[in-house]
């Protein structure tokens, strides 16, 4: 459902808040009912990140995720924030093969999910991606600074860009997806001067800041950090705004105590039916249960129809 009031968010929205130098609001969601709370929260963009892969399904990377998972998650998403600017996230080789692998992937997260437009990770290697895509009429936006589907070759979940070298080609990176017709690019864990270079040359484009410091056009936070829902680790960047895990965690063991206690459930907890209908059901079954085959009367008798067996 809409939150109240709230027309669409679009791309011109979205310029306009950097014009008037106003943050932009970014979340990663996965699911329709908690894509329903972000939408009456005023968020107005949700990222169906391929992270579902960790978050929602338990792998150790965002490498095991297809495209038939983003599509489930996306098109939840969607229906439960109809207003909010929703990009969905190209997962793990439906876009390095090929600029028409990518091009047809991205329709899909279009067509099939009702997004508003798609991410992807990587540089200058990705820039003919970007074009394509963006050739298609499709919005496109670039990730960079850590690239979690390139993690092995990153050496782990870590800060990138610490040294002049690496910020430059970052830097550098950023203008070429510009140029391609990004029309967004992430920054995930770069230092914050990085980010603010790269957000005071962008000309055409929102930069928008994962752990890269205060000065992007928006932030982004991965939700399941937020919320203590992820339970293997937390990334120093993430600020937890509510504790729901521990909430949820509390709330299921009353529920196993109160089970087991025959506290739960209480009569508001299930459905009764009126006296004369229960005995009509006891009459129905008596007369189902009644041997009416009339060979039984005999104690002797050895025939193996159901209603004659003895103990
Ligand atoms: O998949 C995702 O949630 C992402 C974020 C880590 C930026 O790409």
């Amino acid at each position: 459902m809409a939150q109240e009031g709230r027309k669409k968010i679009t791309l011109p929205y979205l310029f306009d808040k950097v014009a008037k130098k106003e943050p932009i609001t970014w979340l990663t969601c996965y699911d329709y009912p908690t894509a329903y709370l972000q939408e009456q929260a005023g968020i107005e963009m949700i990222l169906v990140g391929d992270s579902l892969g960790m978050t929602m399904l338990g792998f150790d990377s965002t490498l095991p995720v297809t495209m038939a998972d983003m599509i489930r998650h996306a098109s939840a998403v969607r229906r439960g924030a109809p207003t909010a600017f929703v990009v969905g996230d190209m997962p793990y080789m439906s876009y390095q093969p090929s600029v028409e692998d990518a091009i047809r992937n991205a329709g899909r997260f279009m067509a099939e999910a009702g997004c508003d437009a798609i991410k992807l990770e990587g540089g200058a290697a990705m820039a003919d991606r970007i074009a394509g895509i963006v050739d298609a009429g499709i919005p496109a936006i670039g990730h960079l600074g850590l690239t979690p589907q390139s993690v092995s070759a990153l050496g782990g979940f870590k800060v990138q860009g610490k040294d002049a070298r690496l910020a430059k080609k970052i830097l550098d990176d950023a203008k070429i997806l510009e140029e391609a017709g990004a029309c967004m690019i992430l920054l995930e864990m770069v230092p914050d001067r990085l980010c603010k270079m790269i957000t005071e040359r962008a000309e055409n484009c929102i930069i928008l800041s994962l752990g890269s410091g205060p000065d992007a056009h928006g932030q982004l936070l991965i939700y399941h950090d937020m919320f203590g829902l992820y339970p293997k680790f937390k990334p120093k960047m993430a600020k937890v705004f509510g504790n729901a895990g521990e909430v949820i965690l509390n709330g299921l063991k009353t529920y196993h105590d109160e089970v087991i206690a025959r506290q739960f459930p209480q009569p508001e907890n299930w459905f009764g039916m009126k006296d004369e209908q229960f005995a009509e059901l006891e009459k129905l079954v008596a007369e189902d249960d009644a041997c009416d085959c009339g060979c039984c009367d005999d104690d002797d008798c050895d025939c193996d129809c159901d209603c004659c067996k003895k103990d």
